[in-house]
């Protein structure tokens, strides 16, 4: 079961990758991923129809292709202005969910295994430098984002990650402007994981803070 799961995602990375290639841009592999093998992944919910995360041998996740193209959750921003110049995530942190995982939450009310999110961070967009860092622009004067900053991943998965409570595991691909790291090992769970058991509203995933996942839940 597990195997044809990897077999199959090893195949729709091969579609993925032929289509970066046609198109020759850098985001277009999404669309292949997320559409399954038979176009169908969107409406089903087994869970052997979630397109997965790919690994390597030795534990590491591979950066996932296409992920601005999955489903938008929410950028939440907690700017050093508000939080005494220190936030230790200053930036934007805009949150995707691979889509077939988004339809099986809206079928089930249940993050399905194999569930991949991912916060992609943006600086704060920085013009007329106001002392409280937002920004003046036509639409006034607020926080506006500017450039990525910084890329990270959870992935649930019972099988694989046996130990990590929920089956839940976290990446990061780097804190830092693109190009990312390719390849990313799993926090230990005190650095990651303890925060969001402790504190997220819905299977270690900060529904609170999502409407777009709160709207679809059944
Ligand atoms: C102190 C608590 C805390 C710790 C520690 C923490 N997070 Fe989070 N995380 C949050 C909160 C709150 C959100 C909700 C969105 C936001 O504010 O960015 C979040 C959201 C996320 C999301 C989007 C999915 C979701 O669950 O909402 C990912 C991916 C993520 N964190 C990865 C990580 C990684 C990787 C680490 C460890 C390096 C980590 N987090 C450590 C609090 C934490």
């Amino acid at each position: 079961m597990i195997k044809n799961t990897l077999y199959r995602f090893r195949n729709l990375s091969i579609i993925a990758a032929g289509s970066v290639l046609l198109a020759a841009c850098g985001q277009s592999g999404g669309e292949a991923n997320a559409s399954g093998d038979d176009g169908a992944a969107a409406a089903s919910t087994e869970s052997s129809d979630i397109v997965r995360a790919s690994f390597n041998d030795d534990g590491s996740v591979n950066i996932p292709t296409g992920y601005r193209q999955w489903v938008f959750m929410g950028a939440p921003l907690t700017p050093n202005a508000l939080n005494g110049g220190e936030a230790p995530f200053p930036e934007f942190h805009n949150v995707y969910i691979e889509p077939s995982a988004f339809a099986a939450f809206e079928a089930t009310g249940e993050f399905p295994e194999g569930t991949q999110i991912v916060k992609e961070l943006t600086t704060v967009r920085s013009n007329n430098n106001a002392d409280n860092g937002s920004s003046q622009e036509v639409s006034g004067v607020g926080y506006f984002q500017g450039e990525f900053v910084g890329l990270e991943l959870t992935v649930k998965d019972n099988d694989r990650f046996k130990d990590e409570p929920g089956g839940w595991a976290y990446f990061s691909f780097g804190h830092k402007a693109p190009p990312y790291e390719k390849t990313a090992t799993a926090f230990p769970a005190e650095s990651c994981n303890a925060c969001h058991e402790a504190s997220a509203e819905t299977d270690f995933v900060f529904t609170q803070f999502y409407p777009v996942l709160r709207a679809a839940k059944k």
